[in-house]
């Protein structure tokens, strides 16, 4: 159950917050060059599982959820149709032209650090690369719309202003949401809305932008083993997120990772 109180972070709780979306970050770096045809989904879980261990953290969504059906890996893979939640699989084996969602989850000192993005499997299709570069200027667009004084209801006006307007459609049963020490705590971001509507952004909020697009209908069907969640019309869904702090005069995205260059 979504708490009703929505936490303000302090400069400290912030800080751990910044370590984990690094970590995060860090560990879709990592797995990006494994993405390639031939490569299982459970040999991306297994290489994310590690890595995590070996840098002291967790994977927040292994066994997370209902106790009857908790997830049962460590991150979310979600190949073409497949919208969200997809569950990593050793028969699952990528192939040119699939398009993969990553979505990581590492807990470090207790705190949350949330990001996805959506990767290529050799050469996309003209469809694909379109929703693909569409669902990344979503998530840009949504977080450019992050302000103090700002509303919810303006991150999920421009996403769906700008989705739709290239002829793509957003997902509604599935949202962003705060995160610290909680996975997912309140408040609820829908990536669709109205400008001006919703609860206030106040300093020290931090959540998720996590736009799923649709290349047809928004529509989703869940799949039996409570999870898996793909498109009603089969068509491609994308998605890329960021975990995000409401700063004293903008925005800053804690799902980053520094850049590194070898001389
Ligand atoms: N990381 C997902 C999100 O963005 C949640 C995954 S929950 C899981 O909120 F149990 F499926 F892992
Ligand atoms: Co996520
Ligand atoms: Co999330």
């Amino acid at each position: 159950m979504e708490p009703e109180v929505i936490t303000l972070l302090s400069k400290r709780e912030l800080e751990k917050m910044r370590r984990a979306g690094r970590l995060a970050a860090e560990l879709l770096n990592h797995l990006e060059p494994m993405v390639k045809p031939g490569v299982s989904t459970l040999e991306l879980n297994d290489e994310a599982e590690h890595w995590t261990q070996a840098h002291g953290a967790k994977s927040a969504p292994l066994g997370y959820g209902p106790t009857d059906y908790p997830f049962p890996k460590s991150i979310c893979t979600s190949v073409n149709e497949v919208v969200c939640h997809g569950i990593p699989n050793p028969r699952q084996i990528l192939k040119a032209g699939d398009i993969i969602n990553i979505d990581v989850t590492p807990i470090i000192d207790g705190y949350h650090g949330d990001t996805s993005r959506t990767f290529y499997v050799g050469k996309p299709s003209p469809v694909a690369k379109k929703l693909v570069e569409v669902t990344a200027e979503c998530l840009r667009r949504g977080i450019a719309a992050v302000k103090p004084g700002g509303r919810i209801g303006d991150i999920g006006a421009a996403i769906q202003a700008y989705a739709e307007g290239q002829g793509f459609s957003v997902v509604r049963d599935f949202v962003g949401h705060g995160v610290h020490r909680i996975f997912h705590a309140a408040p609820q971001i829908p990536h669709y809305g109205q400008p001006g509507k919703g609860k206030k952004l106040r300093k020290g909020m931090v959540f998720t932008i996590e736009p799923m697009i649709n290349e047809g209908s928004w529509e989703v069907e869940l799949q039996s083993d409570g999870w898996t969640a793909l498109t009603a019309d089969r068509k491609l869904s994308a998605q890329f997120e960021h975990t995000v702090a409401v700063t004293e005069d903008g925005v800053e995205i804690l799902t980053l990772a520094p850049v590194t260059v070898t001389v």
